[in-house]
């Protein structure tokens, strides 16, 4: 089956085209590169260099590839930039899903995995947050996100296009078996920023915030392997090509770390003592985020099996010590 994946060049996006090929499918890459990378891409992939925005030629790939499902990644997903530019979250994200959901009109195309995330809900009520709770995001990026998730309900609701909608945490770690992991630019996460300073490549990792109402000062987040997440779109692609109904689901470890852990565990897995200061809080970054999976576990039987904290930081490092400067 041929599944197309907008987005496919990215962090996230290359894991899922990996576990595709595993499990015998035949991702078909679509990218237009802006912040995604040709090297992301294997050889034996068919990478097509085009926009989401386009939806004539969108529309053409989907035909001249029979495409069966469409997973979509296509997406900037820069929290602080959109904040202080939101006409291109609005103009990427929104739109940019509407034109793709446009052209798989077009081509007869009706199911799709959607790539969403926690920051939908914003500063949760409740922790661990279950897909019922309030919808409350406190940023651009995830009010960009949360609006696409209706335009999908309304799709299935007028179109009957299925869709499984999947609220990532905090998406860490990278290939064991394949020489991909996340290189941004800017590069804001905290994994590899830690993992550059235990590298050399940045003389220093600040702790944002240690006055946050947690055992040691710092915020909670709930980590998860890459190649769990992307274990997770196969099974909600297989969801839909068996002809289920639309789902929404989590996507966490259920675990959560602080970041002073992160940091404790960082100089273990790499054995460098490198300098951390402490800084203040960054706006608009919730105490505790930890995810309920639950829903997601017992409907489609997703075990994450890589997400133990030591191999998220230990598979990072082995990809940051290989690519100091990334791609
Ligand atoms: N942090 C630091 N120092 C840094 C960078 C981050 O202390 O240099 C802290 C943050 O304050 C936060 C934690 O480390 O408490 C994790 O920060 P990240 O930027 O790595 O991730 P976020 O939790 O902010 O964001 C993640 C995803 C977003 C998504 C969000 C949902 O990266 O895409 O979860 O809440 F929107």
């Amino acid at each position: 089956m041929n599944i197309l994946v907008t987005g496919g060049a990215g962090y996230i996006g290359s894991h899922v085209v990996e576990e595709l090929q595993k499990c015998g499918y035949t991702p078909i890459v679509y990218d237009n590169l802006s912040t995604g990378h040709e090297a992301a891409v294997p050889e034996d992939v068919q990478l097509v260099e085009g926009d989401i925005h386009d939806v004539r030629f969108a529309t053409h790939i989907m035909e001249q590839f029979k495409i069966d499902a469409v997973i979509h990644f296509a997406a900037s997903s820069l929290v602080g930039e959109s904040m202080t530019n939101p006409a291109k979250y609005y103009f990427n994200n929104v739109e940019g899903s509407l034109h793709l959901l446009e052209a798989m009109r077009g081509a007869g195309v009706d199911r799709i995995v959607f790539s969403s995330t926690a920051a939908v809900y914003g500063e949760p009520e409740e922790v661990p947050i279950k897909e019922n709770s309030k919808l409350n995001p406190t940023n651009v990026y995830g009010r960009s996100k949360l609006m696409i998730e209706k335009m999908l309900a309304d799709y299935d609701m007028a179109y009957e296009m299925r869709y499984v909608a999947l609220r990532y945490f905090n998406a860490a770690g990278a290939s064991p078996t394949r020489d991909i992991g996340e290189d941004h630019n800017p590069e804001s996460h905290l994994i590899p920023l830690i993992l550059k300073t235990a590298q050399g490549v940045r003389k220093q990792v600040a702790i944002f915030g240690t006055d946050y109402p947690t055992a040691d000062g710092t915020c909670i987040r709930d980590y998860i392997h890459v190649c769990d997440l992307a274990r997770a779109h196969v099974l909600a692609l297989e969801h839909l090509l068996k002809g289920g109904t639309s789902r929404v689901y989590n996507l966490g470890s259920e675990n959560g770390f602080s970041v002073r852990q992160m940091m404790n565990t960082a100089k273990k897995v790499t054995g460098v003592d490198f300098t951390v200061v402490e800084e203040v809080r960054r706006a608009g970054d919730p105490a505790v985020l930890i995810a309920s999976s639950e829903k997601i576990r017992e409907e489609l039987g997703w075990v994450p099996t890589q997400s133990d904290v030591q191999n998220v930081i230990a598979t990072a490092w082995k990809w940051h010590k290989g690519h100091p400067n990334g791609y």
